[in-house]
């Protein structure tokens, strides 16, 4: 009996190590609604009317304007991030025209570690 619940213990505990590992950590991603930092509200002012109100992409005339929280924008550097804000790419307007470069800057590491939760 002492022997079956010390496996059951270890079956718990190693479970649970590997769900904490999996689980924990990364992907934490902020929400924008509510959100008192610069950055949101940066990011509500220039950019939710085309990404959406919390960043997750949206229907545009007929054309879908991307996610920034997951797929492929989640694997660009925060260069690239900056770049694509400060020059934009068509249909997307540049920004450095009306961004400060210290706000496009913040943006993109806004975008890399608070929307897409990532810390690499
Ligand atoms: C007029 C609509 C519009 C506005 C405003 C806009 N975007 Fe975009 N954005 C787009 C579209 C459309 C794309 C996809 C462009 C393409 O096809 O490559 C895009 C792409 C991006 C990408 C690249 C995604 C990828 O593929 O890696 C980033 C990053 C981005 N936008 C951030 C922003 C930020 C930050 C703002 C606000 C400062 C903003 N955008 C404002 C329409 C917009």
């Amino acid at each position: 009996m002492r022997k079956i619940l010390k496996l059951a213990a270890l079956v718990v505990l190693v479970c649970g190590t590997i769900f904490a590992y999996a689980c924990g950590g990364e992907g934490k991603q902020a929400r924008i609604k509510g959100n008192s930092s610069y950055e949101a509200s940066l990011f509500r002012q220039n950019c939710v009317i085309c990404h959406g109100p919390e960043g997750e992409g949206r229907m545009m005339n007929g054309q879908q304007v991307p996610s920034l929280r997951k797929g492929e924008p989640a694997t660009r550097a925060e260069e690239e991030i900056y770049k694509q804000i400060a020059f934009g790419k068509l249909p997307m307007p540049p920004f450095r025209d009306q961004l400060t470069e210290s706000e496009m800057r913040r943006l993109a590491t806004f975008i890399k570690e608070e929307l897409q939760g990532r810390t690499d």
